[in-house]
């Protein structure tokens, strides 16, 4: 079935940008039809839009009104997505003005709203665009926390555009969402302020060498797009990760064991759910050398001892001061001759103290840097979720399914 999308565009420089995520739209098979602002049009022109789009653009409701475009592209939209959504548009989208095409859109779409802020960071701190996007996000659109880094000038800070390639996965996560008949609430994480660990550490031996593990981090991105997908928060604690940053997402990047820790009990002071994907190494090296070690003339290796990290995720478990927070964790199991992996898995969940357990058999390493994953969720509650091999994408959502479910209130 094709897939109707609205890209709306605002007058912002970012708008050149937005040319590239109509593309991804129509590549996938979406039809898109434009509706950009006036100011819009001052960056990039209606030629382009049409062109890219296939379809005749306009900005504003005197044309073919016997169409009654002002109405009919909302109602029939499966997703409207507005990029870059300048501090003007959202404070008429918060206060329902309906001036132009696209602000009429808005308020006739029933479908899920998904904007992708774009401005200087002055004008996204200002009180009054904090309070419209509160309100926008309140009314369950998701409201796409914007990028850090160079801005219009050559100033830098928060404001920029995400990647239109993540603002695309972004938009797909809501798209997938608004498809599943039992997501009853597309956003259920908005207002949830989330952490994910994604990577794995290393532990320096001397300036060039470290002890490292075979993490791809892939099930950690996917966790925190499917999150910020559906509304949340999130911060995402990066250890040693080659992905982009995906849209919306707060990413703290770490190396170590140690800062891992630091960022995510740090960040876990105000979360309403953790979730621990990231594979700590559990040892390091007891001295990091300064210099870099030399081989020596005799052949001889030097002996490296080890101690032992915390564990985090025990940590924010025990800690009571963590406010009630649904605290997930992983488990790779192999089973031996102590148990079977869901026996491990059970006896890890109880050792740890989280709330959840999402356990992988890697009898074969077959999940390491693949784009699949299946698992059993083992929650402290007794309950037992079988995901069968599907997408890390997947997993991903179960997993805040089941998180969402154990939210006090
Ligand atoms: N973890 C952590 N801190 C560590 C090691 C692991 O927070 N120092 C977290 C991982 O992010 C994961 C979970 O703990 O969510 C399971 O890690 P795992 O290494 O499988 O558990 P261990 O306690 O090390 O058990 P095992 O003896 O099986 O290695």
């Amino acid at each position: 079935m094709t897939v109707r999308v609205v890209l709306g565009v605002s007058g912002g420089i970012a708008a050149y940008k937005s040319c590239e995520l109509l593309r991804r739209f129509t590549e996938s098979g979406h039809d898109v039809t434009v509706v950009p602002t006036a100011s819009a049009l001052e960056f990039v022109g209606a030629p382009t839009w049409a062109a890219l789009s296939g379809k005749p653009v306009s900005s504003e409701v005197w044309h073919d009104v016997h169409a009654v475009p002002h109405v009919q592209i909302g109602q029939h939209a499966d997703v409207v997505v507005v990029a870059p959504a300048t501090a003007d548009l959202l404070a008429k989208a918060a206060h329902g003005l309906a001036d132009d095409l696209l602000t009429n859109t808005l308020l006739t779409a029933r479908c899920p709203v998904v904007f992708a802020p774009a401005m200087h960071t002055e004008m996204w701190e200002h009180p009054a665009t904090q309070a419209n996007v509160a309100t926008l996000r309140q009314r369950g659109a998701v409201v796409i926390e914007p990028a850090e880094g160079r801005l219009t000038g050559a100033d830098t800070g928060k404001g920029r555009l995400p990647d239109p390639a993540e603002i695309f996965e972004l938009v797909r996560g809501v798209l997938d969402r608004g498809a599943d008949p039992s997501s009853v609430n597309p956003t259920d994480l908005a207002g949830r302020k989330v952490v994910v660990s994604a990577g794995g550490t290393r532990e320096y031996l001397d300036p060039v060498r470290f002890l490292g593990n075979r993490s791809s981090g892939l099930q950690g991105y996917a966790l925190a797009r499917a999150a910020a997908s559906r509304g949340a928060h999130v911060t995402l604690v990066s250890a040693n990760v080659s992905l982009p940053d995906p849209a919306g997402v707060s990413v703290v990047r770490v190396e170590t064991t140690a800062q891992l820790r630091e960022a995510v009990v740090t960040a876990t002071a105000t979360a309403d759910a953790v979730v621990m994907a990231a594979a700590p190494a559990d040892f390091r090296p007891t001295a990091v050398s300064d210099a870099k070690i030399k081989k020596s003339d005799d052949g001889s290796a030097p002996a490296i001892e080890l101690e032992q990290n915390p564990d985090i995720l025990a940590e924010i478990s025990h800690d009571r001061s963590r406010a009630g927070a649904v605290i997930v964790g992983f488990a790779a199991e192999t089973g031996d001759a102590s148990g079977s992996v869901l026996d491990l898995g059970r006896a890890k969940l109880a050792r740890k103290g989280c709330d959840l357990l999402v356990v992988n058999d890697v009898s074969g390493g077959a999940v390491f840097g693949s784009e699949d994953n299946e698992a059993v969720v083992l929650g402290a509650d007794g309950a037992s979720v079988e995901v069968p091999h599907g997408s890390k994408t997947a997993l991903a959502h179960v997993i805040w399914d089941e998180v969402v479910r154990r939210f006090a209130d």
